[in-house]
């Protein structure tokens, strides 16, 4: 779906798709670089990180092997409750392993911070974070993300893999939805 076909849902388009795919072209180069002679294990955090996930790694030169969690932090709603739950684990055994995981958007933070400290305590070679979008509250976060894709405003945003009530995941562009949309 582009923006074109939901106009009526959307206050402003924050990234184009070629925005997006320069960017992800852009990351996957330094990744292929820092890792060079490594085996990457890609963690992604369902659902959200599905299409960064998707084209991220077919960026990618070296060879790389996937995996996926899923967590909850957030309802239906758009403001965080902090509480962070494994709704599906890993298939993986990270012992030894390169971890990069890669997640859709760093807000508060408390589900990164929360599942690097999980990741960890599981015996890898390393753990970084590749977060395709930071908001300015992540600032506060105890976490420094290895590779950031974009920084945008402190709004609720939808589209590339990101939800409101699990609806415009599949917006190519990301955008900001009008305030009647979630009834404010
Ligand atoms: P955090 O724990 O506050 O960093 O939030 C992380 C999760 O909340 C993300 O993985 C998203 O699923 C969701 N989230 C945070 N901000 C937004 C947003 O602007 N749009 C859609 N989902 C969001």
């Amino acid at each position: 779906m582009h923006s074109d076909h939901i106009n009526g849902d959307l206050a402003a388009v924050l990234l184009t798709d070629d925005q997006i795919q320069a960017r992800l072209a852009e990351v996957a180069a330094q990744v292929d670089a820092d890792y060079e002679g490594r085996d990457l294990l890609l963690v992604g955090v369902l659902k959200g990180a599905v299409i960064v996930m998707a084209d991220f790694m077919r960026h990618l030169r070296s060879h790389v092997s996937t995996d996926w969690m899923a967590v909850s932090s957030y309802g239906s709603g758009t403001t965080s409750s902090g509480v962070v739950r494994i709704l599906k684990d890993l298939d993986i055994d990270l012992v030894d392993c390169d971890v990069l995981i890669v997640e859709d958007i760093l807000d508060t933070g408390l589900t990164l911070s929360w599942l690097m400290n999980n990741l960890r305590s599981r015996g890898p070679a390393s753990v970084e974070v590749f977060t395709f979008l930071r908001k300015p509250e992540a600032v506060q976060v105890p976490i420094t993300p290895r590779y950031v894709g974009f920084d945008i405003p402190n709004e609720f945003v939808v589209g590339y893999g990101l939800d409101y009530a699990e609806r415009y995941r599949n917006l190519r562009e990301v955008a900001v939805l009008r305030p009647e949309v979630y009834g404010h």
